[in-house]
């Protein structure tokens, strides 16, 4: 049965497109039909990140305005080729893109994906719930920070009005040294103060960067995000992985640090 989610965060440039674009790959390579759908209309990136920006000819804009079949928007990822993405335009707005047409687009998507991952914009206007109407699950990506954790909420908020499960949880851009010396907050104290199940976390990390300067995601480059995101996505899953302590290293005899 497929399983479509939306990523949504309130606050911008928190890591939706980071995280949408590595648990998508990961799917994919998993040998799991699996769609990105960037639903950010005129700031595009799900194309960049993954290194098919040179290669889209229509969008989900002519799609949904009937100019193209869907095939022929759809631009598939020749490394895993069990992912394929479903662009936005470059240009225009939100307001191009209907709750009706979104749905009908889905719908199709739905019979040839398992998984449909929806990466939103930054806010909660109608470039979020038109998405949102036709997300069986959500994703919620935060940053430890009060801000984050306030827009977040107004997003719980917004999928509760829309009757939506409630969201699991991702923490993103987290320095375990500042949680283990009590300068920021633990995902887990996140999660609790949201009410939302934790998925994972993803540390501050820069061979995040260093991946998208390459266009590759972050499951390219041998780093902790890489790790942490391959823990978010066997969760993701069902399976069973443990979060990995923040207690701070302690050497002992010199030898282990
Ligand atoms: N764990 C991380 N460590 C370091 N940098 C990160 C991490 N996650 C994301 N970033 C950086 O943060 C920036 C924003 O990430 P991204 O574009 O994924 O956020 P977004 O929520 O999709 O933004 P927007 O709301 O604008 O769509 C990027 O430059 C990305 O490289
Ligand atoms: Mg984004």
């Amino acid at each position: 049965m497929s399983q479509t989610w939306i990523v949504l965060s309130g606050k911008g440039g928190v890591g939706k497109s980071t995280i949408t674009a590595a648990l998508a790959v990961t799917l994919a390579r998993r040998q799991l039909p699996t769609v990105a759908v960037d639903t950010d209309i005129g700031l595009r990136s799900l194309d960049m990140l993954l290194g098919l920006h040179n290669q889209i000819v229509y969008d989900v804009i002519d799609v949904a305005h009937k100019d193209c079949k869907l095939k022929y928007a759809l631009v598939r990822y020749a490394q895993a080729p069990s992912l394929s993405l479903l662009p936005a335009s470059q240009l225009g707005s939100s307001g191009d893109l209907t709750e009706e047409m979104m749905e009908r687009i889905v719908r199709k998507l739905r019979k040839r994906f398992s998984y449909v991952l929806m990466d939103s914009p930054a806010g909660l206007e109608h470039g979020v719930v038109c998405p949102l109407q036709s997300a069986d699950h959500a994703l919620l990506v935060v940053t430890p920070d009060d801000v984050s954790i306030r827009d977040a909420e107004r997003a719980i908020a917004l999928l509760e009005a829309n009757h939506k499960p409630r969201p699991m949880l991702v923490v993103n851009r987290v320095v375990p040294e500042m949680v283990a010396s009590g300068e920021m907050y633990s995902p887990q104290t996140v999660a609790n103060t949201l009410d939302v199940p934790l998925l994972g976390f993803v540390p501050e990390d820069r061979g995040v960067l260093r991946a998208q300067n390459r266009h590759q995601t972050v499951m390219d480059e041998a780093c902790p995000a890489q790790q942490a995101l391959l823990r978010i996505s066997q969760r993701f899953l069902g399976e069973y992985v443990p979060m990995p302590p923040f207690q701070r290293k302690r050497r002992f005899f010199g030898l282990f640090g």
